[in-house]
């Protein structure tokens, strides 16, 4: 079986979905149910006894060590993050106990493991840990994308803080040799997104009517992935992947915000049209800039396509389309995460976890 921590959050549970649909092999969720993580988008699953839920931290490392003798896991994959630069500006703090102690406490269980095991299973074990293109820091509009080898130059508490984990997860394959994988992903979009990063922010507000709020001059330049290609990255990393080295993954899709935004508006016009007749982009607001915003990502993907022969299969055209659909279609899943009602989801519904964790 494999471990995922943080499996209730939007690509945790994107790629658990994908996981459970593609594979017989189990999967051990271990997720601290922060206000990011949703067992809702998981409902799919229940019944399914693929897959096994643990509400835990993974600071936790006694906890995290149990887990792993008790389930004897082939890999560990480690999404589980404060991941909201906003948030990390306002409240550094847990972003340093998550992503950075949080971090140390389960290299230090997987190490233990690792260590434990014969040696067959030692030579498959792999700790795969996603990571982000924000740790290599913000470009001008002329600089090449970030490659692997580009140094780390991050600017906000949340980039810092993924910046730290990366260097304990290298560290720990040089010092005691983990089997060790890392990707740097660029921006993520698709369904189960929380309506607190850019693109659901827009869907949700344009829909509700609400001002759609840009940054700054809205001219900031992401570069977008459709989440489940992200997730059939993961996969190949994890499968083809060179222990000890790092993959970055991206759509080769750079776009200025305010670009996307009017892509948003585009597509709702013509899917779900304003009832008054007007147009959504009437609710576009500049306001405040973000502190210390980054201008730029942009991700050479180069050594995943000729080394692992991964490449997107969403154009952002396709993507985006389908995003739209989901969140058009999942209108009680919205509702439920801004009442907070979703909070409640494992109570109510949720029969699968492991309730002697
Ligand atoms: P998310 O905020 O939607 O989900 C994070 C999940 O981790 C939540 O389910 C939360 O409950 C869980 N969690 C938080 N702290 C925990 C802890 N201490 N112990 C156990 N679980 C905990 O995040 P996301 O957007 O799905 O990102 C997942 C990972 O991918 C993160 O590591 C992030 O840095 C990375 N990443 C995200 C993007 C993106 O565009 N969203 C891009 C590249 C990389
Ligand atoms: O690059 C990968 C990163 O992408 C991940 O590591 C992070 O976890 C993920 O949150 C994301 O970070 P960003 O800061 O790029 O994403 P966010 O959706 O918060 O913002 C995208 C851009 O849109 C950014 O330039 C800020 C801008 N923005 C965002 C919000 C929420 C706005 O203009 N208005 C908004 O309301």
């Amino acid at each position: 079986m494999i471990v995922v921590t943080g499996g209730a959050g939007f690509i945790g549970s994107n790629f658990v979905l994908d996981w459970c649909a593609q594979s017989d092999e189990a999967v051990l969720n271990i997720d601290k149910l922060t206000y990011a993580g949703n067992l809702e988008n998981l409902q799919d699953l229940q019944g399914n006894t693929k897959h096994i839920f643990v509400q835990a931290d993974i600071a936790n490392g006694d906890l995290m060590r149990e887990l792993f003798n008790k389930y004897q896991p082939r890999a560990i994959i480690n999404f589980a993050a404060e991941s909201h630069v906003d948030r990390s500006i306002h409240g550094p703090a847990d972003f340093i106990q998550t992503n950075i102690v949080g971090t140390f406490q389960l290299l230090e269980a997987a190490k233990s493991y690792f260590k434990s095991l014969a040696p067959g299973p030692a030579l498959a074990f792999r700790f795969l840990h996603v990571s982000t293109d924000e740790v290599y820091g913000s470009l001008s509009k002329i600089d090449p994308a970030f490659t692997e080898k580009k140094n780390f130059e991050p600017n906000s508490p949340y980039s810092a803080s993924k910046a730290a984990s990366d260097h304990l997860v290298r560290a720990y394959h040089h010092t005691y040799g983990l089997p060790v994988l890392t990707t740097n992903c660029s921006n993520n979009y698709g369904p189960y997104h929380f309506p607190e990063k850019l693109i659901p922010l827009m869907i949700v507000n344009a829909l509700a009517g609400k001002n759609l709020p840009v940054y700054g001059d809205g001219q900031q330049i992401r570069d977008w992935l459709y989440v489940k290609d992200h997730c059939s990255a993961i996969r190949c990393v994890l499968q083809k992947g060179v222990t000890g080295e790092t993959y970055n993954v991206g759509g080769w899709n750079e776009k200025p915000n305010l670009d996307i935004v009017h892509m948003v508006c585009d597509l709702l016009n013509e899917m779900r049209p304003r009832t008054d007749g007007k147009k959504y982009q009437e609710q576009i607001t500049f306001v405040t800039d973000r502190p210390g915003h980054d201008r730029r990502y942009a991700i050479d993907a180069s050594k995943i396509a000729n080394e692992l022969g991964w490449k997107p299969s969403e154009t952002f055209e396709t993507g985006i389309r389908k995003t739209l659909q989901w969140y058009l279609d999942n209108q009680q899943w919205v509702a439920n995460v801004q009442s907070g009602a979703y909070k409640d989801w494992m109570n109510k519904h949720y029969v699968g976890h492991d309730k002697a964790n």
